[in-house]
C-alpha cells in the first residue's frame, strides 16, 4: 500500500482576512516555508506559486488582466485559476493551491 505523504500532511491554514486583498489584486504570502500569491478575482480567491517558472520573477507584482497574471520580468502569462502557463518565455505551469473562505478568513491548503 502506498500513500501520498504530501496530501496526508497538507492542511488548510488561515493566511489573511478577505478584506486584506482588494478586488482584482494580489498579495504575497508565506505559508509553511512556501511563497504563494493570493489573488482576489471579483471576490473569488485563488492561490498559486509566487515565483515564475521562467526565472523566478515575482508574480505578486505582475499585471492582472481577467484571469491572467503577467510576470513583471519577461512577460510570461499564467492562468490565475489553474496555474497553467499561457505564453512564453515560461514553459511550465506554476503550482496551484486550494483556497477556501470561512467567515472572513481566507485559508490555503499547503
Ligand atoms: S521570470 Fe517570469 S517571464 Fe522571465
Amino acid at each position: 500500500m502506498s500513500f501520498e505523504l504530501v496530501n496526508i500532511m497538507a492542511e488548510f491554514t488561515k493566511v489573511c482576512s478577505i478584506n486584506d486583498v482588494k478586488t482584482n489584486s494580489a498579495k504575497r504570502i508565506s505559508v509553511n516555508g512556501q511563497e504563494l500569491v493570493l489573488f482576489n478575482l471579483n471576490g473569488k480567491f485563488y492561490a498559486i506559486e509566487a515565483a515564475c517558472t521562467h526565472a523566478g520573477g515575482p508574480l505578486d507584482e505582475g499585471a492582472i488582466e481577467g484571469n491572467e497574471v503577467e510576470c513583471p520580468w519577461h512577460g510570461a502569462k499564467f492562468d490565475i485559476t489553474t496555474g497553467k502557463t499561457l505564453s512564453p518565455p515560461a514553459s511550465s505551469d506554476v503550482k496551484k493551491y486550494e483556497v477556501k473562505v470561512e467567515g472572513s478568513d481566507v485559508m490555503v491548503k499547503v
